[in-house]
């Protein structure tokens, strides 16, 4: 599901790049380590987060998309010219890519758009490499239900997760939780390892 316009508004204003580099992006980093080689990001949004990985995580190739056309554009705006990127506009329940195809996934804050969004940790699941690890921030049920989230944004309502239901469905789809953290029921941050 993309963005409403006042979601739109909060991921692309100007404080932004700060927040998403040190709140969302660094706890992943210390949990998680670096990420080398060929790297997914799903739901890439205006691109920020392939710049973070880029420079922060040590990313060698970065593919990354989005379901949203518009966001999809400012990505490509963003980066333009930054070799070893490879954009494309799609949906993480359905990937053009090969098994075992990815080092390392990463998720921010895109898995509580998807209303099936189990579906979409099977198809990560089969384009990861066994022993790649997907770094995850996530929005969990709790937030997401509040009535103030509830008119200002649009999420699917039905098969949101909270904390245990998404261990649940990660379990599920392959992967072992490594190390994870949470904020206040509303936010996790997750560095998990698929299995094989
Ligand atoms: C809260 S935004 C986060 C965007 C970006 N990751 C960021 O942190 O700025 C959620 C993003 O997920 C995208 N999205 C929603 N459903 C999707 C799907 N099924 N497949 C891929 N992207 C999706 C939306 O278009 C939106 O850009």
């Amino acid at each position: 599901m993309i963005l409403n316009t006042f979601e739109r508004l909060v991921v692309n204003q100007p404080l932004r790049p700060f927040l998403q580099r040190w709140l969302e992006a660094r706890p992943l980093l210390k949990m998680g380590g670096k990420a080398r080689g060929r790297v997914l990001e799903i739901g890439c949004g205006q691109g920020l987060g392939a710049q973070i990985l880029m420079q922060d995580f040590g990313v060698d190739e970065l593919h990354g998309f989005d379901l949203d056309r518009r966001q999809l554009q400012r990505a490509q705006k963003r980066l333009n010219g930054t070799s070893k990127v490879h954009l494309w506009q799609g949906c993480a329940n359905q990937l053009p890519t090969p098994a075992h195809f990815y080092d390392a996934v990463f998720d921010f804050n895109v898995l509580h758009h998807i209303p099936d969004w189990q579906c979409s940790l099977n198809e990560l699941a089969r384009v990861m490499k066994p022993g790649a690890k997907l770094y995850l921030l996530e929005t969990l049920s709790f937030f997401l239900n509040n009535p103030l989230s509830r008119i200002l944004m649009k999420h699917p309502r039905q098969n949101r997760f909270n904390f245990q239901q998404l261990c649940d469905g990660m379990n599920e789809a392959g992967f072992e939780i490594l190390q994870h953290c949470k904020l206040s029921g509303s936010f996790c941050w997750m560095v998990a390892q698929y299995g094989g």
